[in-house]
């Protein structure tokens, strides 16, 4: 069969992409250990409520971890538990979230803050609240005739 001399160099270049792309994702996948984050942690959605951190919703000082506090939220339709929590400014914090029922979306506006809540799934994201003010959470995933209703304020103040 006679091949152009084009059509090999054209071949050989897309193979040669081909090979390059799949090396990058699986070095970074299998040998570097990415994935997306906390995908692999599960807890039961029947039971949030009585599983910890989630039987105690709202901000927690913790000690000898790289952040210094965990802000913790249960969403459930139509609402997040806490519905308005305080946090000091400049506080490296790691947010954990889960939902009880549905898909819920927890997106604090003007933050890079933005999950996707899943039933059986916990989102975390750490992040540092270096900026006072008033922050609007609010549900981004249409979870049902309420949803147009779920919020939540993050208040960071200096303290
Ligand atoms: Cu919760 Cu939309």
């Amino acid at each position: 069969m006679h091949m152009h001399k084009f059509e090999k160099i054209w071949l050989t270049f897309g193979i040669g992409c081909l090979v390059v792309f799949l090396t990058v994702v699986g070095v970074s996948a299998f040998y570097l250990g990415n994935k997306p984050a906390s995908c692999l942690t599960t807890i039961d959605p029947e039971k949030v409520t009585q599983t910890k951190p989630f039987d105690k919703p709202g901000l927690h000082k913790v000690e000898g971890k790289e952040w210094d506090y965990e802000l913790v939220f249960v969403a459930s339709a139509f609402s997040y538990q806490p519905a308005q929590v305080e946090v000091p400014l400049g506080a490296k914090v790691k947010v954990i979230a889960t939902t009880t029922d549905v898909v819920h979306g927890l997106e604090v506006a003007g933050t890079n803050i933005n999950m996707m809540l899943e039933p059986g799934y916990i989102n975390e994201y750490t992040t540092t609240f270096d900026k006072a003010g008033e922050y609007l959470i609010v549900c981004n995933e249409y979870c049902g005739t309420g949803h147009h209703l779920m919020f939540s304020k993050i208040e960071v103040v200096e303290k």
